[in-house]
């Protein structure tokens, strides 16, 4: 069997050939990025190959490479067959993710479905031959036990301690275990996974963890993970509910490791997603997601046992999921319009989540509005010459003077590649010091005086046109299609937001406060989302960041059955605007797309 060494790692894999480069390496777990799913179309999973003799370069490789990476023997992994042993370079490591854990909490009553109750179980004697189950249910004051607790019941006598979930039994514990209850709130993005381990008595949270999504060597953005639903009816629902579902696992048994509890004292997980990573977490196909007209399986919430989709833990355990608008307002924007008291508010609010797609949700005086932008992945890394997921190296911030181009990276260290809020702050220089045109387009190097410092700084190729952002030992730049990635990304942001407001028939004046949600929004400056016009200028003073609101959500679901109610009435009363189908949308798009 043929052998694939990793530089970087040092790991070797063995493999059977007749599979593409990439697809040897997502199964032996090694992440290489892959926007467009291995179809040849995006550049990104790219990989250098030091030893080892490979088909002959292809067109799409020519296309996508520079003269210089090939000649480096970088290739695209997807359009490579490896049948020897080969040596590799990969790219792309897995650094630490900056992820975003915590958010504003507004304050709200403790009332958990999860509840103890202290009771005595009577010992049976020949004159009482009371049975287990009744003496427990004369205690309890209930009508029978769900056979399940009954089969896996220890048999004992005295001090007990009875678990409900609501008005349910759940289990029935030995002894006094009432200062024990854990509960778990899980936040399930496209992108990252954030969970929360929860005291359920106190409310606080003892520990959380957070990793990237692992279904992401099944594509990075929500249609790409719909397509390989498609692609791969009888495997892929169960695959990308076992990845997300161990994921979850691997986090529990390490923060429950961290804090020192029982797993077996956690009752309830409350989760939090989009309405695509709900439909894969349940195992339920998502493909109607993908397709017009974007009707989804479910929005309801559910309520079920967590062991029914793997999670591992015992049958009393209950999965909570939080309930979803629609295909593109899922449980997370409900989660984030209740924490911001959207359904309360008596002023007039626009709630911002920004992400592969950009959801929003208005408030006027409490009436409620939403509509999801197809923002496409620029904003948050990918699809982009030197894009780079939010990790150590990441470039976050740039300035640019006469004086040169000042970069700022994440953790301070060597910079290898621009993260989204890189991008952007990029782009708001470019259009600052005039570079890139308010039409999109790179200034003509030509037409600058030969005084004029910014000729310094473009780097023209034929008709081609780019900015150095640094050059050695490898080189990072921004193209004119990363300028136009992140200028189709602003007009579909700044067309919802204009959209938005016309419908709910808000002016900009009225308009009381912008709250940027989200791992992603938690990034960006208010100069930077209106310095390139993702939003209009006059909301900077309006702007607040409420951080990950759907994580706080779910947290606050597991903590009060009220705010389960309350959740399931705010998603029914959210209407929803297909921007595509609203009038004079594209008009409004197009004039949209102008710095
Ligand atoms: S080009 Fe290979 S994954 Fe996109």
């Amino acid at each position: 069997m043929p052998e694939i060494h990793i530089m970087n790692t040092g790991k070797t894999l063995k493999y059977n050939s007749g599979d593409s480069l990439l697809q040897v390496l997502l199964e032996n777990q090694v992440f290489v990025n892959n926007p467009c799913n291995g179809k040849g179309s995006c550049g990104k999973c790219k990989v250098r190959v030091l030893k080892g003799n490979l088909d002959e370069i292809t067109e799409s490789e020519h296309k996508s490479l520079k003269t210089e990476e090939i000649e480096k023997g970088i290739r695209l992994s997807c359009l490579v067959n490896p049948q020897e042993d080969l040596t590799l370079e990969l790219f792309q490591e897995e650094g630490n993710h900056d992820i975003l854990t915590t958010g504003h909490i507004p304050e709200f009553e403790f009332r958990p479905s999860i509840t103890k109750k202290i009771f005595y179980i009577e010992k049976p004697d020949l004159q009482n031959q009371i049975s287990f189950e009744d003496s427990i249910c004369k205690a309890l004051d209930i009508k029978h036990m769900d056979l399940e607790i009954l089969q896996s019941a220890e048999i004992f006598e005295g001090v007990a301690t009875g678990v409900f979930s609501g008005e349910n039994l759940i289990a029935i514990e030995k002894g006094d275990t009432s200062d024990k209850i854990h509960g778990v709130a899980v936040d399930i993005g496209t992108t990252t996974v954030v969970t929360s381990l929860v005291d359920m008595i106190s409310g606080k949270e003892l520990a959380s963890a957070s990793v990237i999504n692992p279904q992401k060597k099944f594509g990075l953005d929500v249609l790409t993970r719909i397509t390989y639903q498609i692609e791969n009816p009888e495997c892929a629902a169960k695959n990308l509910q076992d990845e997300i579902v161990s994921s979850i696992n691997d986090m529990i048994t390490g923060i429950c490791r961290e804090k020192n509890i029982e797993r077996n004292s956690i009752y309830e997980v409350s989760v939090a997603a989009n309405s695509t990573m709900m439909h894969f977490l349940l195992g339920i196909d998502a493909t109607p997601i993908g397709k017009s007209p974007y009707a989804p399986v479910f929005v309801k919430s559910k309520h079920i046992r967590a062991a029914d989709i793997g999670l591992d833990f015992g049958r009393g355990t209950r999965l909570y999921c939080l309930p979803a608008v629609s295909a593109y307002i899922g449980a997370d924007i409900v989660a984030g319009a209740y924490v911001c008291e959207l359904h309360t508010s008596k002023q007039n609010v626009l709630f911002v989540d920004i992400g592969t797609n950009g959801e929003m949700v208005l408030s006027k005086q409490g009436s409620l509005i939403s509509c999801s932008c197809a923002a496409g992945p620029a904003l948050e890394g990918m699809n982009i010459s030197c894009g780079m997921r939010a990790a150590e190296g990441a470039i976050e911030d740039v300035t640019i003077t006469e004086n040169g181009i000042d970069l700022k990276t994440i953790g301070n260290h060597e910079a290898a590649g621009i993260c989204g809020s890189g991008i952007l702050a990029v782009i708001r220089e470019l259009v600052r010091t005039g570079i890139v045109k308010r039409d999109g387009g790179f200034i003509k190097k030509e037409k600058l005086e030969e005084y004029d410092y910014r000729g310094s700084l473009i780097k023209t190729d034929g008709k081609k046109r780019e900015l150095i952002l640094k050059k050695a030992p490898e080189p990072l730049y921004i193209t004119q299609s990363d300028v136009r990635q992140v200028q189709l990304a602003k007009g579909a942001l700044l067309s919802g937001f204009y959209a938005l407001l016309k419908k709910g028939g808000i002016e900009m004046e009225i308009l009381d406060k912008v709250v940027i949600a989200g791992q992603f929004g938690s990034h960006l400056p208010a100069e930077s989302l209106t310095g390139t016009g993702i939003l209009p200028e006059g909301v900077s003073s309006k702007l607040t960041y409420v951080g990950n609101s759907s994580k706080t959500g779910a947290y606050m679901a597991l903590m009060s059955r009220f705010v389960k109610d309350e959740l399931e009435e705010l998603a029914q009363r959210i209407d929803y605007m297909e921007l595509g189908a609203s009038e004079g949308y594209e008009k409004l798009f197009t004039s949209c797309l102008r710095f």
